[in-house]
Order: C-alpha cells, then sequence, then structure tokens
C-alpha cells in the first residue's frame, strides 16, 4: 500500500471515534491496570506546563484523569481529524483545570506551532500513523523548550500476540501486532535515543482474561486486517475464537504489551 492511500485509509478509520470506543471498551471491561492512569504517574506533569497533545484523538486521556493533573494545565492538541478534535473540544469542556490554548487539524510532521514552546509533547499511540515518524520527533524536538520531554507510547511487537496469532489464521497475514509492525516500542526507543540523546523506557505488560468471545472479535475487527474483512474471513473468525475460548473453558487470556519512551531534549 502506498502512502496515499495508507494516509486516506487512516483517515477514514478515524473520522469518528467508534473504532477507538471499540478498544476502548475491551480494555475497560478485561484490563487490570488503567493505561491513562499509567501513562500519568511516568509523566510528572506540573502546574502551569505548557503540553502538546499530538494525535490527540478524542482527549480521553485527560477526561479520565482530570482528578490527578495538576492545576492551570495549559493544553494544546492537534489531530489530522476533524472529527476527534470535536470531540476532544467536547470532552474537554468542562474540565476546568485544563486551558485549551489551541486545538487544531494538522499534521504531526508540520506542526502550527513556533520553536521553543512547549513543556512536554505527547506522541500516544499516533506514530505508527505517520509515514516519516522521525520527522514528526524532529518536530516535537523543534517545538519543546530546553529540558522539555517528549512522552511516545506505542505497543510492542508481542502485543495482544495470542488474538493477533487467531486473526492470521482467519485473515493471513503475520500474527504481530499491526500497530507495531509499523512502529514498535523498539523502533520508539531507538529514534528517541537518536535524536534526544536521553532516553527512558517504560514496558507495561497486563493479561487480560476475555470471557466472552464476541468482545474478542469485534476487537480484532476494529483495527487492520479485520476492519477490511470479508464477511466470509469474519465469520471465520468468530468460529476460530468461540472454539479456542471453549477450549479454554471461556477464560481466552491475552496480553498487553506496550510501553513509553520517554525524551529529553538537551538543556
Ligand atoms: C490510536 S489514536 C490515539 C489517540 C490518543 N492519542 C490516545 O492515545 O488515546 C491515533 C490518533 O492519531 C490521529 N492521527 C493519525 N495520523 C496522524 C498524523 N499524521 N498527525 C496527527 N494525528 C494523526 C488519528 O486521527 C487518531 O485520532
Amino acid at each position: 500500500m502506498n502512502d496515499k492511500s495508507r494516509n486516506e485509509e487512516v483517515q477514514r478509520h478515524y473520522a469518528t471515534p467508534r473504532h477507538l470506543v471499540t478498544r476502548g471498551s475491551f480494555q475497560a471491561k478485561y484490563a487490570t491496570v488503567s493505561w491513562f492512569g499509567w501513562l500519568i504517574d511516568h509523566m510528572n506533569l506540573q502546574t502551569a506546563m505548557e503540553v502538546l497533545d499530538v494525535g490527540s484523538g478524542p482527549a480521553w486521556i485527560w477526561r479520565s484523569q482530570f482528578d490527578r493533573l495538576p492545576d492551570d494545565l495549559r493544553l494544546s492538541l492537534i489531530d489530522t481529524s476533524q472529527g476527534m478534535i470535536e470531540e476532544a473540544l467536547a470532552n474537554l469542556a468542562t474540565l476546568e483545570k485544563i486551558e485549551v490554548v489551541s486545538a487544531k487539524v494538522a499534521d504531526a510532521v508540520t506542526l502550527p506551532h513556533p520553536d521553543e514552546t512547549f513543556d512536554a509533547v505527547l506522541l500516544f499511540h499516533v506514530l505508527y500513523h505517520v509515514d516519516d515518524p522521525r520527522s514528526a520527533l524532529r518536530e516535537a524536538r523543534r517545538v519543546l523548550r530546553p529540558g522539555g520531554q517528549v512522552f511516545v507510547s506505542t505497543n510492542a511487537l508481542e502485543n495482544m500476540s495470542e488474538l493477533h496469532t487467531i486473526g492470521a489464521e482467519a485473515f493471513g497475514g503475520s500474527p504481530v501486532d499491526p500497530g507495531a509492525a509499523l512502529f514498535s516500542l523498539d523502533d520508539a526507543a531507538q529514534v528517541v535515543g537518536d535524536l534526544f540523546g536521553s532516553v527512558r523506557r517504560f514496558d507495561l505488560s497486563d493479561t487480560m482474561t476475555c470471557t466472552d468471545p464476541k468482545d474478542a472479535v469485534t476487537l480484532l475487527l476494529s483495527m487492520p486486517p479485520g476492519i477490511a474483512a470479508p464477511e466470509a474471513q469474519q465469520r471465520h473468525l468468530a468460529e476460530l475464537i468461540r472454539k479456542e475460548s471453549d477450549r479454554l473453558q471461556g477464560t481466552l487470556k491475552t496480553t498487553r504489551r506496550n510501553g513509553l519512551i520517554v525524551g529529553t531534549k538537551a538543556p
């Protein structure tokens, strides 16, 4: 697939938060660790910080972790999806501790902000959608103040390998997490290390026990390649998942493996 058709597919995928809602619901039901809480634990956000959230999606991290945020956070958002920006603004509208400085439709590789504007730049689960993640990280470095930090989250190659193995049997192709196949946690550590020098890595592993096989099917159909699978393959997937769930007496386990890479711009 060339860059243009890949970008069109990303635009379609994120025109609304629908697919993110499916994935978020699976985690809300089965995760034992709060992903957004875990991220906030590693960020040390301070009062009056200038923060840029790149590929913010619906801004769920801010709404869900509101009680744990410092006062007067000054937040800027960008996302390539107008629908996501609208959803994010609606979600942030009533959160008094946060001042939304700007919310724009823009691309991570051409940030519409001046040099040295932010104390923190977040790229959470977005770089696997960007044609050139290294350029996006150069942009993040440009808009950070000296001493500012970039926070990059993505999936490890083995993320939910138990489910992706069944997905590969139904759809063909590889059992590797589709996001990580494009930009994995190891890739993030490598590129942030190259561009920022100082880099820290935090890994999260959380085993989820799915007790309703329909949830696992819906999850795999909310992301590539399942999202574009013909009906026959979707039915095959549902059958394979049901059989595996029955074999495991209704306790289909899958382990979320993802993490956070933190880079600091030289003071
Ligand atoms: C998987 S969602 C992550 C949303 C949010 N960061 C989170 O972690 O909940 C990816 C988001 O990145 C946006 N996106 C995709 N490509 C982008 C790009 N090149 N520049 C900026 N945002 C992009 C999508 O529209 C979508 O909202």
